[in-house]
C-alpha cells in the first residue's frame, strides 16, 4: 500500500484545531492511534513488568513488542537499543559509560544542538580526553563532510560526534562517508539523528554509525527517545546497572529502568504509520520547502542559513533565516499578532552554531520547521503572513 499524504492529517487529532503548526523540529504532533493506545495501556495494563500473572504477562508482551518495533524500525538488533526519556538523557547515560584511555582525542562539531556536545565534554572531563573542534566553513555550505573532518583525524582520535541534520540549517550530512573516514582511524562515530528522523527512514546499519539517537516526540509519538549502540561499540562501555542484574544488552547496560512503559508500547503504531511512507514524505516536503525557499531566496533583505537549495535530496524542510532591519523576535511576535501560525525565533540550543559559526545577534534566527502533515496551502498562507510582517510591505527590494 502506498502512503496517502492527503489523508495524513486525519490521523492527528491536534491538527483538527485552528492552529498552523510550524515548530515541528521542536516537537511534532502525536498520532491519534498512539494517544489511544497510551490511554488503553494505562487503563488496562499499568502494572510493574516482569510478573507472570495474566495482566502482567500481557504488559510484558506489549513492552517487548514496543522494543522489537523500535529496533526493527531503525534496522538494529533488540539488544542494540535503549529507550529513555530524551536524546539528551540517553547521550548523558552513554557518556557516563564509555571508556577510553586518558589522553585520547575526541572530535566534536560546532554545528550541533548542545545535546551532542555537553555529554561528550562531561565524558572528556571524566576520562581526561582532549577535545578537537570540527567546523564547516560558509564556503563548504556549512556542511560537515569526510573531507573537512579528515585533517583532524589521527590514530589518537577515539570518538567523533556529529549531527545527521542540523536543527537550524536542515542540511542532510552524508553520515555514511563520514563514518568510513572515522572508522579508518579506528574511532567510534556517534550521530544525532533527532532532526533527520521525522523526515527520512533511519537505517543505522546503512549509515554505519556506532551510536545513533533520535526522539520519538518529534516523530509523531510520545515524549521518549531511542539510542542505538552496535554490539561491537558496546565493548567500549562499562555497564552501569545494579550488580546483580544482567549486562548483556544496551538496555541492561544504561537503561536505568527508564523506558516509560505506556510510551514504549505505542511505538509499533508509529512504525506502522510510517511504513513505506518516506518516499511520499520526501516528495511532499520538497514541495513545501520550495514554496517557502523560493519566496525567501527572492528577497534581498533575507538571509537563509546554510544551503538555499530546494532539493529534498540535500535538505529537510527545517528552514531558518534572518531579515535585515527586523529582529527575529519581532517577526515572530508580529506574525502571532495577526495569524494562527506557530513558529519560533532563537538559537534552538544550537548556540555554538548561531554565535560562533553564523555570528548572529542574540535573538538568533526565525525558524519554520515543516513536516509531511503540513499542506501547500498552509505554506502559501505563511507567505501572506510574512509579506504583511516583513519590512517594505512584501517584496523587500
Ligand atoms: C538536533 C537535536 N538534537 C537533540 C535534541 C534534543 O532532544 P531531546 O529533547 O530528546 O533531548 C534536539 C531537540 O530539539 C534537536 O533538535
Amino acid at each position: 500500500m502506498t502512503f496517502d499524504i492527503s489523508k495524513a492529517r486525519d490521523r492527528f487529532p491536534a491538527l483538527q484545531q485552528d492552529q498552523v503548526f510550524l515548530d515541528n523540529a521542536g516537537g511534532s504532533q502525536a498520532l491519534g492511534d498512539v494517544i489511544d493506545s497510551i490511554s488503553q495501556y494505562l487503563s488496562k495494563n499499568n502494572v510493574q513488568l516482569g510478573a507472570s500473572y495474566h495482566t502482567g504477562s500481557k504488559s510484558n508482551t506489549k513492552y517487548e513488542q514496543g522494543y522489537q518495533a523500535a529496533a526493527k524500525y531503525m534496522n538494529a538488533g533488540r539488544d542494540e537499543i535503549v529507550i529513555g526519556a530524551s536524546t539528551t538523557q540517553l547521550f548523558m547515560n552513554l557518556a557516563s559509560s564509555l571508556k577510553f584511555p586518558a589522553g585520547s582525542e575526541i572530535i566534536l562539531s560546532k554545528m550541533e544542538h548542545e545535546t551532542n556536545v555537553k555529554p561528550w565534554l562531561y565524558m572528556a572531563e571524566r576520562l581526561q580526553l582532549t577535545i578537537k573542534w570540527w567546523i564547516s566553513s560558509k564556503e563548504d555550505g556549512l556542511k560537515l563532510t569526510a573531507e573537512n573532518l579528515k585533517p583532524l583525524l589521527s590514530d589518537k582520535v577515539k570518538f567523533v560526534a556529529c549531527t545527521h541534520v542540523s536543527n537550524i540549517l536542515g542540511t542532510i550530512h552524508d553520515v555514511k562517508s563520514i563514518a568510513d573516514a572515522v572508522h579508518e582511524v579506528g574511532a567510534l562515530f556517534c550521530v544525532d539523528g533527532v532532526s533527520y528522523a521525522p523526515h527520512r527512514a533511519v537505517d543505522v546499519k546503512a549509515f554505519c554509525a556506532d551510536f545513533y539517537a533520535f526522539s520519538w516526540y518529534k516523530v509523531y509519538g510520545p515524549h521518549i527517545a531511542v539510542l542505538y549502540a552496535s554490539t561491537s561499540a558496546q565493548q567500549h562501555m562499562k555497564p552501569l546497572t545494579h550488580y546483580f542484574n544482567p549486562t548483556k544488552t544496551l538496555e541492561d547496560k544504561i537503561g536505568f529502568a527508564a523506558s516509560n512503559y505506556e510510551c514504549v508500547q505505542s511505538i509499533p503504531l508509529i512504525a506502522n504509520y510510517l511504513s513505506g511512507a518516506f518516499s511520499a514524505i520526501s516528495e511532499h516536503e520538497g514541495k513545501l520547502q520550495t514554496i517557502l525557499l523560493d519566496f525567501l531566496n527572492s528577497r534581498d533583505d533575507v538571509t537563509v542559513m546554510g544551503l538555499t537549495s530546494t532539493d529534498s535530496a540535500v535538505r529537510v524542510p527545517t528552514i531558518s533565516f534572518t531579515v535585515k532591519g527586523m529582529s527575529s523576535k519581532a517577526i515572530v511576535e508580529e506574525a502571532e499578532k495577526g495569524s494562527n501560525y506557530g513558529f519560533r525565533w532563537g538559537h534552538f540550543y544550537s548556540k555554538r552554531l548561531c554565535d560562533e559559526v553564523l555570528g548572529l545577534e542574540p535573538e538568533g534566527v526565525v525558524r519554520v520547521s515543516m513536516v509531511h502533515y503540513n499542506t501547500e496551502e498552509e505554506i502559501r498562507g505563511l507567505l501572506d503572513v510574512l509579506k504583511n510582517v516583513l519590512p517594505g510591505g512584501g517584496d523587500g527590494r
